[in-house]
């Protein structure tokens, strides 16, 4: 039996995936801990999760793809983050699926499809899709929140971050250009698939996770 099969058996139980999407400085983490506590409160077991590096052999291949010590050619780019992926996915979001978990992940495959797909133009690479179904051994998330914030307003909110003292990433530094064709593909991604649902990431902390909480109601998901 191959290793997508654990999927199937998953959406039989009440575990879930849901991924928080977007570009950098929008804001997505600070919701998705704001979104566990609440889903706590709601008596579900939910896991807290990232991409990339939240296995330790994850956490080596996060140094060498944001520290900026090495620039890997698109190419190597887009493998570390499935080789980072695949670790995460059979070690830490099966396991937690399989035994009815929540699991909130900060990134998944959306992120590979804007920064590396769309940002370093890899989308007409041959067998791509066959490719992430490997990576991600056939795991798709039940929801993902996109939080749409404008690139001007997400550059600025990166570089008052940095001037506080919070360091940047290799990616977080690439040209406004890249981020703007970040940016369309999410929009288009959220065109094109039903599960992800827009979040406008431009408000108050509250105010935006109110919008998370009504996209948990209109799924049926609380
Ligand atoms: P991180 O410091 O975790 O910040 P944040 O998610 O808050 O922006 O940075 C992760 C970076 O990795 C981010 O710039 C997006 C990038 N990334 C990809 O390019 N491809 C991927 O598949 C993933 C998961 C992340």
């Amino acid at each position: 039996m191959g290793k997508g099969a654990g999927r199937e058996q998953m959406n039989n139980s009440v575990g879930r995936l849901i991924t928080f999407e977007g570009g950098d400085g929008s804001g997505k983490s600070t919701q998705l801990h704001m979104t566990a506590t609440w889903l706590q409160e709601h008596g579900h077991e939910v896991i807290v999760t990232h991409e990339p590096g939240d296995t330790s052999l994850g956490s080596e291949i996060r140094s060498i793809l944001l520290e900026g010590k090495h620039t890997p050619v698109p190419e190597c780019e887009l493998l570390l983050f499935l080789a980072d992926r695949a670790q995460h996915v059979s070690e830490v979001i099966l396991p937690a699926l399989d035994r009815g978990a929540w699991v909130l992940c900060d990134r998944f495959s959306d992120s590979t499809m804007a920064y590396q797909l769309a940002g370093r133009k890899l989308a007409d690479l041959d067998g791509l899709a066959a490719m992430l179904e490997f990576a991600e051994s056939g795991v798709t998330p039940d929801l993902t929140l996109w939080f749409d914030l404008p690139v001007s307003e997400a550059i600025h909110r990166i570089r008052s971050r940095s001037s506080m003292g919070e360091e940047s990433t290799r990616l977080d530094e690439e040209a406004q250009s890249f981020h703007e064709l970040v940016y369309a593909a999410f929009t288009e991604l959220h065109q094109a698939y039903e599960r992800i649902i827009r979040i406008d990431a431009s408000g108050a902390i509250e105010q935006v996770q109110e919008q998370v909480q009504a996209a948990f109601n209109v799924r049926g998901m609380v």
